[in-house]
């Protein structure tokens, strides 16, 4: 039954013996530095595109280094003797007993995963920590247990990367797993709630929380039901976003409601969700139906919320990609009367495709929240997190400057922007037909621009304000200032609002 139940999880191991584990770790140096010097630096590298040879190479020494990173990096199986050495002082027994550790053979292997993650895979700072999570799919043969608890994988760094990092009282992790945003977001919230589903992933978050001696209150249930009442002032979620007729099949994936409600149910909850100018940030998908635009869709979830919303379309699949994608996930064996069940769905729902992007949803400060939905497919350096906190800015300095009163302050052109030109030759000149200002920083937009605005952006140096500009301009092209003023106003907005164009002192 999904209901709510607030628990205090009990760690996989005893206080006593987490403890130990933590001695154990540190002592052996099982750290990405303490790895690093140990296999060196391109051995590390190799790793990270699954060659292990330079790291089976650098560790046959059976010191406790060598064989936790052999155990719990590489997968293989080692001697009984070397592994109890290397958990010491943390009992065998223990560790068998908590899964941490599985017999193989006449030697030990890994139960779970442990592994080594810092701020460094988003680029927010340089903490690093301990992270229990299930075996992923490459390390265990067999379809995953249906409460899999899910480790870090692209998803969770895209969320972590993306998440606003500026410091906050409370926070909430929704469905937090393996309790990655959460560690992430101990670094800059005073208090962190991370509530899931599963008591498994509960048991796992505990065991990472404790580990790396951070506190968090750990909540059961389904969904905002642990957190009825609560606001907080930021939430995250990478939530069970997989779309489909509604299965529970895989908690780490399925939320039992049918298409994409699971994202619309978060978002609708975020006006009574969050304190006043607080932020929800999640993962979502979202369907593309025949004879519906996806903009108006997901635009419907923010309705009555009095949140400003930026989504950020980032993939968009075809059903039968998505289905395959998501039957690998799991290792299952491959049935094709389950993908048929699947995609017999998404034909009866007429889904053409499915999307998937970060929703941000802020409470507004403003009388009319902004609400945006766009594509952005194009790659932007990480961390992406201060862009998604600028952007907020701009908005809040676009409210404050409305019609008009944005022709009344100087803007500059944005630093290292680049501009295209294509011309076609008219048989004795080249004609420019199209010119293009793309930005070398901040999000990568590339705006089409037309001669006038060309104009008007070449001239933003940030000292005089853009009306001056237009008055030249009205004079060079023949056109009533008030004229053009009314054709400026929304596309200087527009070029604010992506950082093209930037307030004077910023
Ligand atoms: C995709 S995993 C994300 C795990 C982790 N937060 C991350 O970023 O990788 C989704 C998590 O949501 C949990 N979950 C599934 N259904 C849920 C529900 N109805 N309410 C709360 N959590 C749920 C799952 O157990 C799982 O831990």
């Amino acid at each position: 039954m999904r209901g709510v139940t607030d628990t205090h999880p009990a760690p996989l191991l005893a206080p006593d013996d987490l403890a130990r584990l933590r001695e154990a770790l540190v002592r052996a140096r099982y750290t990405s530095t303490g790895i690093a010097e140990r296999i060196g630096a391109p051995a590390v590298e190799a790793v990270r595109r699954n060659d292990f040879r330079a790291l089976l190479r650098a560790t046959t020494d059976g010191d406790p280094l060598a064989t936790l990173v052999r155990v719990f990096i590489a997968g293989q199986t080692e001697p009984e003797a070397a592994v109890a050495a290397a958990l010491g002082p943390l009992p065998l027994d223990a560790a068998l007993e908590a899964g941490l550790v599985e017999r193989y053979g006449d030697g030990i292997h890994a139960g779970v995963d442990l592994d080594i993650y810092g701020e460094a895979a988003t680029g927010s700072g340089d903490a690093e920590w301990w992270v229990l999570s299930d075996l992923d799919a490459d390390a265990r043969p067999g379809p995953l247990r249906t409460d899999h608890v899910l480790g870090i994988g692209n998803a969770a760094t895209t969320l972590a990367g993306a998440t606003v990092r500026r410091p906050v009282g409370t926070a909430l992790d929704l469905g937090t797993g393996c309790g990655v945003q959460a560690l992430h977001l101990s670094r800059h919230a005073a208090r962190v709630t991370a509530t899931d589903l599963s008591d498994r992933a509960l048991r796992f978050a505990a065991t990472t929380a404790a580990l790396n001696g951070v506190e968090w209150e750990l909540l059961a249930g389904d969904m905002l039901a642990p957190v009825a009442g609560r606001r907080f002032d930021l939430v995250v979620s990478n939530p069970p976003f997989v779309v489909g007729p509604g299965s529970t099949r895989y908690t780490y994936r399925d939320s039992g409601r049918a298409g994409d409600r699971v994202c619309a149910e978060l978002a609708g909850a975020a006006g009574d969700l969050l304190t006043e100018g607080g932020t929800l940030q999640f993962l979502a998908n979202w369907l593309h139906v025949t004879g519906e635009d996806w903009h108006d869709r997901v635009a419907g979830w923010f309705a009555g919320t009095g949140c400003d919303a930026w989504v950020i379309q980032r993939e968009v699949s075809d059903p039968v990609e998505y289905v395959n994608l998501w039957l690998r996930d799991a290792a299952e064996a491959f049935d094709p009367r389950r993908a048929e069940a699947w995609l017999d769905w998404f034909a009866a729902e007429k889904v053409e495709a499915v999307g998937f992007g970060l929703v941000t949803l802020r409470r507004s400060p403003h009388p009319t929240p902004v609400v945006r939905l766009e594509d952005l497919r194009h790659s932007v350096p990480p961390p992406f997190g201060p862009h998604v906190a600028e952007w907020f800015d701009r908005q809040d300095w676009l409210a404050a400057h409305p019609g008009p009163a944005l022709l009344d302050a100087p803007l500059r052109r944005a630093d290292g922007l680049r501009l295209t030109q294509e011309a076609g030759f008219d048989g004795a000149d080249w004609d420019v037909e199209r010119q293009v200002l793309t930005m070398s920083t901040g999000l990568r937009w590339a705006e089409e621009v037309d001669p006038l605005v060309l104009a008007l952006v070449s001239g933003a140096d940030g000292r005089v304000p853009l009306r001056d500009q237009l008055a030249v301009l009205a004079a060079a092209y023949e056109t009533p200032e008030p004229v053009l003023a009314a054709m400026a106003v929304p596309i200087v907005a527009h070029l604010v609002e992506r950082g093209l164009l930037v307030p004077a002192g910023r």
